[in-house]
């Protein structure tokens, strides 16, 4: 079953079109990643799904869970699980990490074991006192940036480039927290990525590609992300529509 389908969304920021031609969907307990070159409107996209009021849906529909949410509040797309993690997250000062993991957990009913896990798991204790972000490294900020996240027991998560700036010990780490986050309820996830290099640590089935605004091809997640690391994204800029067999076409006639 389709748990989240955006169909030929179009979104705009101000006079700017930033999302020209969205389509795709991803299943019940699927993980789908989401690649594309800087400026390409995978944040903005993500923006649209999680309705920020800046990001105005000009065309095309977002149906989660069998719901139409494409004119919903973000408050109440949020009640309905779905939420992200940011590529870039804010520093909080005057609020220690800890004050603000028992103040989420608290509202969304998470018991204190399960966060101890989640602390434990990706390794959070001694940034706990401390500030949220606040002098913390990159890498430190996309650990938390995960576990306050996982804190809401979402039903669904957009993961903006998760794996930016992460050495591969803490993407390990970040993969068991979303395989934490699955046992605690998560039924699926969009993952926007550079680089890929998360899929290793999870269960990643299909990959998107998104150029210019415009969703150009999805396939199987190794097969297009090994041919986005061989040969960018090239290939895909001629449009397969989809069309992944193509792409396999293209790929035996290149080897
Ligand atoms: N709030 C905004 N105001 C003005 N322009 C915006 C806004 N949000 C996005 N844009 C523009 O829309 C385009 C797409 O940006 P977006 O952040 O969605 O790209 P991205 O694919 O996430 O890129 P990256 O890989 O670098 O994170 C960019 O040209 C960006 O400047
Ligand atoms: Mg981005």
């Amino acid at each position: 079953m389709h748990l989240l389908i955006c169909k030929d969304l179009k979104v705009s920021v101000g006079t700017k079109i930033v999302v020209k031609d969205a389509t795709f969907y991803v299943n019940e307990n699927e993980l789908v990643l989401l690649y594309g070159p800087n400026a390409s409107g995978k944040t903005s996209l993500a923006m649209a799904i999680l309705g920020h009021p800046k990001y105005k849906i000009v065309n095309g529909r977002i149906i989660f869970d069998g719901r139409d949410i494409t004119n919903m509040s973000m408050e109440k797309r949020v009640k309905l699980g779905l939420t992200a993690t940011f590529q870039f997250s804010p520093d909080l000062r005057g609020i220690t990490l800890e004050e603000l993991a028992f103040e989420i957990a608290s509202r969304y009913g998470m018991s204190q074991d399960q966060m101890f896990k989640l602390i434990e798991l990706l390794k959070l204790h001694e940034l706990l006192k401390r500030d949220v972000n606040v002098g913390f490294s990159g890498g430190e900020r996309k650990r938390v940036e995960l576990f306050l996240t996982a804190l809401q027991k979402p039903r669904f998560v957009i993961f903006d480039e998760p794996d930016s700036g992460v050495d591969p010990e803490s993407l390990a780490l970040i993969g068991r927290a979303i395989s934490e986050m699955v046992k605690n309820g998560l039924k699926g996830g969009l993952i926007i990525t550079h680089v890929g290099y998360l899929a290793k640590y999870i269960n990643a089935t299909r990959a998107y590609v998104m150029i210019d605004g415009t969703m150009i091809c999805h396939g199987d997640a190794d097969l297009i992300s090994n041919h986005i690391f061989r040969y960018g994204f090239k290939m895909c800029i001629k449009r397969f529509k989809g069309e992944i067999y193509e792409l396999e076409e293209w790929n035996k006639r290149k080897s």
